[in-house]
């Protein structure tokens, strides 16, 4: 029986084909990309250890047999188990930052990013940093990106996930910054210690009902990466609960809470929520300083 691996050649050949295939499959782009070119481009090229942009030189080089069956494997497994494409890499990008991800850890995809790329601006106006907390680091993406802008903070990345704060350690020894950044085990505040100038959270809030409705791609995932509860808001309450007594004056507390920002802001009316907008997509974020808190 012939297979494609007879009649496909090139790295044309196997954008072409994956791009076919993805197009012609039920998959849920929520991981990193938002449609079939996208996802088929980074299977294709990362696969091949080749990079994602300025690549048209390799278009017609030939794939080797092992680099063929690789991509098909990879394909086959992104279409019938519908694994998310980071977790078959083993790669998510956040922050135009390369983590290491696997099944211990949520896919990156933070609309945080963009607010640390700029340095947290306009909200941190010229507040020194020098301790930043993420809270419910999984892969550690949000708290190393935060080390890499402000390169003198001290960063704690903690998660009540002994395997996920194996993956961040990863991160860490990955990016270099193991002398400024460490893992810290706590049931959210629980195993804190000291105050912050900054805290960031992308912590579980997916409510029941959505949990329920979640495409198949989201199965991969730690349910304890997304589950909180039926309103989606355990989580959150727990950090608004205490944030104040680990912020230092002039602190701001940064969390994202999704779709469930509606109910949040209902069951807190009198707090001053500043829910921050991205250009790059995303919403559900709120902000608030250590001064709101109390
Ligand atoms: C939505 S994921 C976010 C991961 C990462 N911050 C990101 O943006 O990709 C939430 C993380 O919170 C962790 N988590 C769940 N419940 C927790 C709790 N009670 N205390 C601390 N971390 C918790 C999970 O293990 C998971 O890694």
């Amino acid at each position: 029986m012939s297979s494609p691996i007879d009649d496909l050649h090139t790295v044309r050949d196997y954008l072409r084909y994956v791009s076919s295939r993805f197009a012609d499959s039920p998959l849920y782009f929520g991981h990193g990309t938002d449609n079939v070119w996208d996802e088929s481009v980074q299977l294709v090229m990362r696969s091949l250890h080749l990079p994602l942009e300025n690549n048209t030189l390799f278009l017609d080089a030939r794939l080797t047999r092992e680099e063929r069956s690789l991509i098909l494997d990879r394909m086959h497994r992104r279409i019938e188990e519908r694994v998310p494409l980071a977790y078959l890499l083993g790669e998510a990008w956040f922050m135009g930052l390369p983590f290491h991800v696997d099944e211990r850890v949520l896919v990156p995809r933070s609309p945080l990013g963009e607010l640390i790329q700029s340095g947290l601006q306009p909200w941190l106006g010229d507040k020194p940093v020098g301790r930043i907390l993420d809270l419910c680091t999984g892969s550690g993406c949000i708290g190393i990106a935060a080390a890499t802008v402000f390169d003198e903070a001290e960063v704690d990345l903690s998660d009540i996930s002994p395997e996920a704060l194996e993956v961040a350690a990863v991160n860490i020894d990955y990016h270099e910054v193991g002398d400024r950044v460490r893992t810290v085990r706590s049931d959210v505040f629980d195993g804190i210690e000291g105050r912050y100038d900054v805290i960031l959270s992308n912590p579980p809030y997916v409510d029941a009902e959505d949990i329920a409705d979640m495409p198949a791609e989201y199965s991969h995932e730690p349910e304890l990466g997304l589950a909180a509860g039926g309103d989606g808001l355990d989580i959150a309450h727990s950090i608004l609960a205490r944030a104040a007594d680990y912020l230092n004056p002039g602190g701001l507390l940064i969390v994202e809470v999704g779709n469930s920002w509606v109910a949040l802001q209902e069951a807190y009316p009198d707090l001053p929520f500043t829910w921050l907008e991205f250009e790059n997509g995303g919403d559900g974020v709120f902000l608030l300083t250590a001064e709101d808190l109390n």
